[in-house]
């Protein structure tokens, strides 16, 4: 074996050093130093940019309280790197950093990045400001206690509830200071880049009515849509969300006029209004903050049903797919809106978030094997930044998603199925990287009800399915998935799991594809090494050759086994 993977190394796929160290390494480049994080166009895909270098997020974030102490932090770190993770995603309430209006304590701040530094990781802050799931229990007593200065959100039913309205000025403005006070201390502090990326509070979204009745909510409902956001509707029209697009068009399209002259009346259009006036919102704290010091901001999601299938209650006008188009309008100065996924439908989501304007990013979902797929999808068919399971320090969640109450976690940290996944996300990063770039790349995300899907990449589809008996060609796994890039016009790379691969010509020549070569192998320091051959009973899936000859298979093609994902590389020739 040493002497084999010897032999395998191939000088082929170098990368720069600098490229190789995107999202492993902890200390940055010079040249880029002084760089801030931030979001750049590059070829086909929108990546975060740390140090100079795109840098893919393989993430977790912990539940929401875990952050409030060093203490509480100090057995954590430790799981972490043990989980293979290169970036923590971690709250930071409003009240744990200005106890008291206008004395600030950043002691826990400086904590949190000292401690991420010595074990590795960056960090994705969280800000609980005004909301946290559409209620304001982080902001600080101080807030809380004076109902008169901060006005609450007032709900149909006039009962008094913890959510502050997203029309107090007084509430926006004490946010804002807060939150440039952050970025002010992040800024003077974190000369390493430590922080990578904001988060603007948490699933906002009005809980327990379709709009906030109080009087400043109901001025603003009975007066002109804003003309930045018809003008918006106006120039997007193409391109807007089917949803938004047919309910204007239902109402008669105008172009300006009260918010039930432009949008009807209902609870559709009070969705409308509280996304707006949430955009306005979240927009002023972040274009503020970034006046400071401008890290990428984003937003997560708490997904409610499409409008046709929603029943109350359910978070009104928080950043849903299909009211990207009014936040976008409203909120210029967020980057992206991402999905928290905890729905069996990852694959529909995700492709809704992922717009030109929306590059996809996961701040919470699965952190088990399907966790694990849905990482490998998201970033191999939808160029995300990255991805981030939900609740780690909890450790059910890193074998259970969702678990019950009660369901006993592990400390096998370092073969969970998040830990060996993301230790092969980490060792392709750069290949990942270069070509979400470069558009060369997809991938499969596969189960009972979807057991098949076709890759175009190159001069070939790839058709990945479910792994099938070799006997009756019936399907022998429940979720599998597989990552793929086009190294060349005949060669690939691809990482899964419980899945098989054929693959299929698609320019003209010869008809069918045979396996030149294929091995099994992994990446050190830029250098493809073979671990093993892959050959005979590992690539033969059908042997009833006469009848793949007869719809162009070889009756061979790549096989990838049950549990952690492996890498494969492939060259094929072609003959006829
Ligand atoms: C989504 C929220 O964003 C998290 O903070 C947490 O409350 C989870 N739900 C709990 O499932």
């Amino acid at each position: 074996m040493r002497f084999f993977a010897r032999r395998g190394r191939r000088a082929l796929f170098f990368w720069p050093a600098a490229l190789l160290c995107a999202g492993l390494c902890g200390a940055p480049t010079s040249r880029a130093a002084s760089e801030i994080p931030h979001l750049e166009k590059r070829g086909a895909a929108t990546q975060l940019i740390v140090d100079g270098e795109p840098w893919l997020i393989l993430g977790a974030e912990l539940r929401g309280t875990a952050s409030s102490t060093l203490v509480n932090m100090s057995t954590i770190w430790p799981e972490l790197e043990r989980l293979n993770l290169n970036t923590v995603l971690l709250a930071l309430g409003w009240d744990w950093i200005e106890p008291e209006e206008g004395r600030f304590d950043f002691s826990l701040v400086d904590g949190l990045i000292d401690a991420a530094r010595k074990h590795h990781q960056r960090i994705v802050f969280l800000w609980f400001g005004t909301w946290k799931n559409g209620i304001s229990s982080f902001a600080p007593a101080w807030v809380k206690r004076d109902q008169r200065r901060f006005a609450r959100a007032r709900l149909q039913n006039g009962r008094s509830v913890e959510i502050l309205s997203p029309f107090s000025s007084a509430a926006l403005e004490a946010d804002t200071r807060a939150y440039v006070a952050l970025m002010q201390h992040l800024k003077a502090v974190d000369d390493r880049h430590t922080v990578l990326m904001m988060q603007m509070q948490n699933e906002v979204g009005l809980n327990g009515d379709s709009r906030d009745r109080g009087a400043a909510g109901e001025k603003a409902f009975a007066a002109a849509v804003p003309a930045e956001l018809m003008q918006y509707l106006g120039a997007h029209k193409a391109h807007l969300s089917p949803e938004l697009a047919r309910h204007w068009a239902d109402a008669g399209s105008k172009s300006r006029g009260t918010w039930t002259q432009v949008f009807g009346e209902g609870p559709i259009t009070d969705d409308l209004f509280m996304a707006w006036s949430y955009a306005r919102y979240l927009n002023h704290v972040s274009a503020a903050g970034k006046a400071v010091y401008p890290l990428p901001v984003f937003t997560n999601t708490a997904l409610a049903e499409i409008w046709s299938k929603r029943t109350h209650p359910y978070p009104a006008g928080g950043p849903q797919y299909y009211l990207l188009d009014v936040w976008k309008a409203g909120a210029p100065s967020i980057d992206f809106n991402s999905p928290d996924v905890y729905a069996p439908n990852f694959d529909e989501i995700v492709a809704n978030f992922h717009r030109d304007d929306n590059p996809l990013f996961i701040p919470e979902s699965a952190a088990d094997a399907h966790g694990i797929a849905n990482a490998f999808f998201a970033i191999g068919a939808h160029a995300a930044i990255g991805y981030s399971p939900f609740g780690i320090d909890d450790t059910a969640w890193l074998i259970n998603f969702r678990p019950d109450k009660g369901t006993p976690g592990t400390e096998d940290f370092d073969n969970t199925p998040l830990a060996k996944g993301y230790s092969v996300l980490h060792n392709l990063a750069p290949v990942i990287l270069a070509h979400q770039a470069s558009g060369a790349i997809g991938a499969a995300w596969l189960n009972k009800a979807k057991p098949s899907q076709d890759i175009v990449l190159g001069d070939y589809t790839l058709k990945v399915e479910l792994r099938r008996s070799t006997r009756d060609q019936g399907f022998l796994s429940e979720l599998g998935y597989g990552l793929a890039v086009a190294l060349g016009a005949n060669e690939f790379l691809i990482a899964g799991s419980d899945v098989q691969v054929t693959f299929q010509p698609r320019t003209p020549g010869p008809a069918i594809a045979g396996i030149a070569d294929a091995e099994v192998g992994r990446f050190e320091d830029g250098h493809w090494v073979a671990t093993r051959k892959v050959n005979g009973d590992d690539i033969l899936l059908n042997y009833k050759l006469a009848e793949q000859a007869e719809i162009n298979q070889s009756g061979s093609g790549l096989r990838f086994l049950p549990g952690p994902p492996v890498i494969q590389r492939v060259t094929l020739y072609r003959y006829d």
